[in-house]
C-alpha cells in the first residue's frame, strides 16, 4: 500500500513526476491528479487511481501560452486573444494537437485540451519541468471535485504518494472549456470564467454546447448528467414537501437560512451574498454535508450572474443522479 503524504516540497513533487509517478497538485479551480503529460506510462496511472474510463481525455497544464501553443498545429486568432486575456487562469481551450502529444492524453482524439493554471505554487512546479502536466480533477470518477488537500486525501489516500499543498482553491469550480468549430466558438463546460467575460473579450457570441442528450456520447466527462454527486441523496429545495420530517435533512443555501430546517443542519455558501465566494464554497459544502450522513440534502439554485451559471450547472448534475 502507498503511504500518502501532504506537503509543500516542490523538489519532491518534481522528482516523483520525473520518475513517472502521479501526485496531486493545486490549481486555482480544483486539485488535479498530475502526471508527466508526455509519458503514456505515467498517464495510465491517472486512469487507474481515479477509476476513470480510458475514453475520457485529460487537460494538459503548461507554464505559459507559448509552450502550450507549441503543441498545437492550428491556432485560431481568437485563441490567441483569449490566452492573452485569461492565462494564467481557468480557461481550457480545445485545439488540434501536434504529434508531440501522446494519444493517451486525448484518448485518441485529434484535439487536445490545454490551459495555463493561475496558481502560484502550481506554476512554480511547472517552471521546474520540461514537459506539461496532464491532470484531471483529483477525485474518484464521478465524485465530488476536491478544493482542498484534505478532500484529495479523503478520496485518494493510499493511491498516490504525494499531495502538493497549495491551500484552498481560490475559484472552487473547474475551468471553462471552449472549442472552435469553423468560425464559431462553443463552450463545452461552463466554468470559472463566465460566458459574458469571454464574449466581451472577443466581441463575438459564443454558444453553449453542454446539453447532454440521451443516447449521445458526451464530449466531456463534466457533461455526464450525474457528475459531481455526493453519496447522500441531493434534491432541489422545491421538492422539500415530499419529506415528512426535515429535522434529519440538510440544506445548502446561498445567503439566507431556511426556516424549515434546524440551523445546525444548514450550510450557507455566502452569508454576504457574494457569488464568487459561493463558488469557492460549493464543493466544500458537498463534502461537509455528505459527512453529516443526513437522510437527504436539499439545495437551492444560485443567482445566474457571473459564475452563478456554472454553479447551477454543477448543482443540477449533483441532483440529477437522484431525480432520474
Ligand atoms: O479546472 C479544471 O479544468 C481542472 C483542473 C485540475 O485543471 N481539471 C479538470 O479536469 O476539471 P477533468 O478531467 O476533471 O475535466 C476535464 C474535462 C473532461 O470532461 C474531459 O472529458 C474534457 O475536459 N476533455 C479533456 N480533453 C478533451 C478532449 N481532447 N476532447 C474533448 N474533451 C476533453
Ligand atoms: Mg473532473
Amino acid at each position: 500500500m502507498i503511504r500518502t503524504e501532504i506537503g509543500i516540497d516542490l523538489n519532491k513533487a518534481k522528482l516523483l513526476l520525473d520518475s513517472s509517478d502521479i501526485i496531486s497538485i493545486p490549481t486555482e479551480t480544483v486539485y488535479g491528479l498530475a502526471a508527466n503529460g508526455k509519458d503514456p506510462m505515467a498517464i495510465s496511472k491517472i486512469y487507474t487511481a481515479k477509476k476513470r474510463p480510458l475514453s475520457n481525455p485529460l487537460i494538459l497544464h503548461y507554464k505559459d501560452a507559448s509552450s502550450a501553443f507549441q503543441d498545437i498545429t492550428k491556432i485560431p486568432k481568437e485563441a490567441k486573444v483569449l490566452a492573452e486575456n485569461f492565462w494564467p487562469g481557468p480557461l481550457t481551450m480545445l485545439l488540434p494537437k501536434s504529434e508531440s502529444i501522446p494519444d493517451a492524453v486525448t484518448s485518441g482524439k485529434s484535439h487536445v485540451a490545454i490551459r495555463v493554471p493561475g496558481h502560484e505554487l502550481c506554476l512554480s512546479l511547472l517552471n521546474t519541468l520540461d514537459y506539461p502536466i496532464a491532470a484531471p480533477s483529483a477525485n474518484l470518477y464521478g465524485r465530488i471535485s476536491p478544493t482542498s488537500p484534505f478532500h484529495v486525501y479523503e478520496q485518494l489516500n493510499s493511491r498516490i504518494p504525494y499531495i502538493l499543498d497549495g491551500g484552498i482553491c481560490e475559484k472552487g469550480i473547474e475551468s471553462t472549456i471552449i472549442g472552435f468549430e469553423n468560425d464559431n466558438l462553443f463552450i463545452y463546460r461552463l466554468g470559472s470564467i463566465s460566458i459574458e467575460a469571454i464574449e466581451t473579450c472577443i466581441q463575438k457570441k459564443v454558444h453553449v454546447k453542454d446539453k447532454v442528450e440521451d443516447n449521445q456520447a458526451p464530449l466531456a466527462s463534466g457533461m455526464v448528467k450525474h457528475h459531481y454527486a455526493p453519496y447522500t441523496a441531493m434534491f432541489n429545495i422545491v421538492e422539500k414537501n415530499k419529506e415528512k420530517d426535515l429535522s434529519n435533512c440538510g440544506f445548502i443555501g446561498f445567503d439566507t437560512l431556511h426556516p424549515d430546517f434546524p440551523s445546525e443542519n444548514q450550510f450557507l455558501l455566502s452569508e454576504t451574498g457574494n457569488i464568487d465566494a459561493a463558488a469557492k464554497e460549493l464543493y466544500r459544502s458537498f463534502h461537509v454535508m455528505d459527512a453529516n450522513r443526513f437522510k437527504s440534502i436539499y439545495i437551492e439554485f444560485m443567482p445566474e450572474s457571473g459564475i452563478g451559471k456554472a454553479i447551477n450547472d454543477r448543482i443540477n448534475r449533483a441532483i440529477q443522479k437522484y431525480s432520474a
